[in-house]
């Protein structure tokens, strides 16, 4: 999956992912991480997904990373929020648009996950993936999980074995890939275990019927996730 093939995407507006309502598994299990208000919250892959913007109303603040500034833009747009835009100094491949809602800060970067450093970003209290890690193909997740695991990790926090963790709420389908070709890409627990049990503890939290729009006639099941510190 190459960055053409997501640019392609959102200029024909193939982005049946980005659904008009809040994900109710979000509202349903965000209280699982745990957070204290004003806790910062990393949204890999965003996309302009109203995910977001039901984080800020809940008093969060938002950082997101997205490889197409289109979609970025159009968040603001949709949103009302007129954004700074903020160049990268030393990467002019890179920038941020950052706005406020409910009296919350959303950042968005335009860039490449891979290319991000956990300075760009600066430090984030946990993790919402939904429709990232399964965005992408086998080959590079397991790249994916380690970058997500980076990305969130302050290391200046250590004080023990694994007390930099960042917990992640996560959101997986799982149906019969001979089906369908992904995305959505199928993941299993296996597989899972195999992005991150290194480093988290992965708890279940939900198993619920769902279903892929461009494949209406698979069975498909959606499972929520909590990573978190072993
Ligand atoms: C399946 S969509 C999900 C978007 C959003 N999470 C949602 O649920 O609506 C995956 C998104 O990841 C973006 N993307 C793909 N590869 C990326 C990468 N390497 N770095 C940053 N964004 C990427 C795509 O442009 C696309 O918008």
């Amino acid at each position: 999956m190459n960055p053409e093939f997501w640019q392609k995407r959102w200029q024909e507006g193939r982005i049946g992912f980005n659904q008009s309502m809040v994900n109710p598994l979000l509202i349903k299990y965000f209280n699982r991480l745990n957070l204290t208000a004003g806790s910062r919250i990393f949204v890999p892959l965003c996309g302009k997904s109203i995910d977001m913007v039901w984080l800020a109303t809940q008093g969060y603040d938002v950082v997101g990373v997205e490889l197409v500034e289109t979609a970025v833009q159009a968040f603001f747009t949709e949103q009302n929020i007129e954004p700074t835009v903020h160049q990268q100094a030393d990467n002019p491949m890179m920038k941020y648009y950052q706005g406020q809602l409910s009296g919350q800060t959303i950042t968005l970067w335009v860039a490449d996950i891979f290319a991000l450093t956990f300075e760009d970003i600066g430090s984030i209290d946990a993790v919402y993936d939904k429709a990232a890690l399964i965005a992408l193909p086998d080959d590079m997740r397991v790249r994916y999980s380690e970058q997500v695991r980076k990305l969130s990790s302050d290391t200046s926090k250590v004080n023990g074995a694994n007390n930099e963790i960042t917990p992640q709420l996560l959101l997986t389908l799982n149906y019969d890939q001979r089906k369908k070709n992904g995305p959505p890409f199928s993941i299993n627990g296996e597989q899972l275990e195999q992005y991150y049990s290194a480093h988290y503890q992965i708890s279940e939290l939900a198993s619920v019927p769902s279903s892929i729009g461009s494949a209406p006639d698979i069975t498909v099941t959606e499972q929520v996730w909590l990573l978190s510190n072993k």
